[in-house]
């Protein structure tokens, strides 16, 4: 194991009816005055707006509204947002939805703490080091959606207007304050957004555990058992929507896999995040859609790195019997892990997608790699990064010899 510093301050409010007490969080939390940040349109059709604007004035807090976040968050209403914040001296962000606006609300909570500077924290790749976060405006979350894990995440993810570069910035300071997580609110959600969401956090675990570190027994294991949980109760709740208990159990296994308790001590890899993320920047597609169809190709291109942690994934993870070896209870994991988000109802090819074959060479261009690599578990190159990319394109995957073979 490595060593680590894990700060995880949030504060969960979990269960049916916790919306009620967003108002009280925000004042236990140092707000008087809220921006109240969400998205497009489902947050106020269900009602759910206005519930919080009650709850904000049984608590004394003023607030202003900015509605609009599109999924894949523009930094033009970030911009909006900030300047807004500032104008009102609001000392609090609220974010009433999923990973866009909450990643719009830390944007926000770090431009009106830093004078309007808010766009040179979400660097690039061709920068190694992110320059620290010196200040925030606190973020208080209303999570309508399981995905992103970022009402328990330190990170935000931005898409910077015109060049349409999809960049992240990161800190403890971007964990929220308090998440209020009540899973009936998830229910509206369309099969498609729910599938997305289940793709993404089991993405974030295959992230952590797919790594050269030895001797992390624990968080191989707490690794394991929340992508079993992902898989098992994500098929109650899209079998039935409206099952709260497989709802709750998968609200949190969105939390627990990308606050970083499962990845404490241990190297991490992030070469799919990345790689998806030029992805879901130029054809504007959802982040879990866009993870469907690179993790299942990179899991493909590096497992003979290491096939004997890809055979556990598969044994512990989808059953693979374990009298196969290792190589053959490999490619058998990584296509149960494909049929699995086939039964979802997610693309699984560029085509699928609406991604173009001839736009890799922009996607490698934009990922700007630099001559570095990307990945922790795999070093890739530009070369196997546009590698991984063809094999998004061809499902039969054979063709690519892939890294460590
Ligand atoms: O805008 P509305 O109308 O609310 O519709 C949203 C949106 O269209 C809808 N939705 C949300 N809750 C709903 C609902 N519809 C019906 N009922 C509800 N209860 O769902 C759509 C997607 O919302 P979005 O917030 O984009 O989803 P998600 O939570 O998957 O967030 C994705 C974003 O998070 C980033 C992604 O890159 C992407 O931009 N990520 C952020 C991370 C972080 N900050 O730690 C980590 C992740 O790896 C990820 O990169
Ligand atoms: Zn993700």
């Amino acid at each position: 194991m490595t060593d680590f510093n894990f700060w995880s301050p949030t504060f969960f409010a979990f269960g049916r009816g916790k919306e009620s007490q967003t108002g009280e969080l925000v004042r236990r939390f140092g707000g008087t005055k809220a921006l109240l940040h969400f998205g497009g349109k489902s947050a106020v059709a269900s009602g759910l707006i206005g519930r919080i604007e009650t709850s904000l004035e049984s608590a004394g807090i003023g607030f202003v509204q900015l509605g609009g976040v599109k999924p894949n968050p523009r930094s033009s209403l970030v911009d909006e947002g900030v300047r807004i914040a500032m104008a009102e001296g609001v000392d609090f962000v609220l974010a009433v939805g999923g990973g866009s606006v909450i990643d719009s609300s830390k944007a926000i909570a770090i431009g009106a703490a830093n004078g309007g500077e808010w766009r040179r924290f979400y660097v690039g790749r061709e920068v190694k080091v992110r320059p620290a976060i010196p200040a925030a405006l606190p973020v208080g979350v209303v999570l309508t959606i399981a995905a992103a894990g970022s009402e328990g995440s330190p990170n935000s993810v931005i898409n910077l207007e015109p060049e349409n570069l999809k960049r992240a910035a990161g800190g403890d300071i971007l964990r929220p304050k308090f998440a209020v997580m009540n899973p009936e609110l998830t229910m509206t959600l369309p099969p498609f957004q729910t599938a997305c969401g289940l793709a993404d956090m089991f993405a974030h675990l295959c992230e952590r555990y797919f790594s050269p570190t030895k001797d992390v027994a624990l968080t191989d294991n707490l690794c394991e058992a929340v992508m079993r949980t992902v898989v098992e109760e994500g098929a109650k709740v899209m079998a039935n929507g409206r099952d709260y208990q497989a709802r709750a159990n998968i609200m949190w296994a969105g939390t627990i896999a990308h606050n970083d308790i499962c990845g404490a001590g241990r190297v991490q890899d992030w070469a799919s995040h990345g790689i998806e993320h030029e992805l879901s920047a130029l054809y504007d597609c959802a982040h879990g859609a866009g993870l469907a169809v690179v993790m299942p190709a990179w899991m493909t291109y590096v497992h003979k790195a290491d096939a004997a942690r890809f055979a556990r994934f598969a044994r512990n993870v989808f059953g693979i019997g374990a009298g196969d070896g290792d190589e053959s209870a490999a490619l058998a994991g990584i296509e149960a892990f494909r049929r699995w988000l086939k039964s979802l109802g997610l693309p699984l090819t560029f085509a699928e997608l609406g991604a173009k074959a001839e736009d890799i060479p922009l996607l490698v261009k934009t990922l700007n790699l630099r001559g570095n690599t990307l990945g922790g578990f795999v070093q890739l190159t530009e070369t196997d990064v546009a590698a991984i990319y063809r094999l998004c394109v061809d499902p039969r995957f054979a063709q690519e010899k892939g890294k460590g073979a």
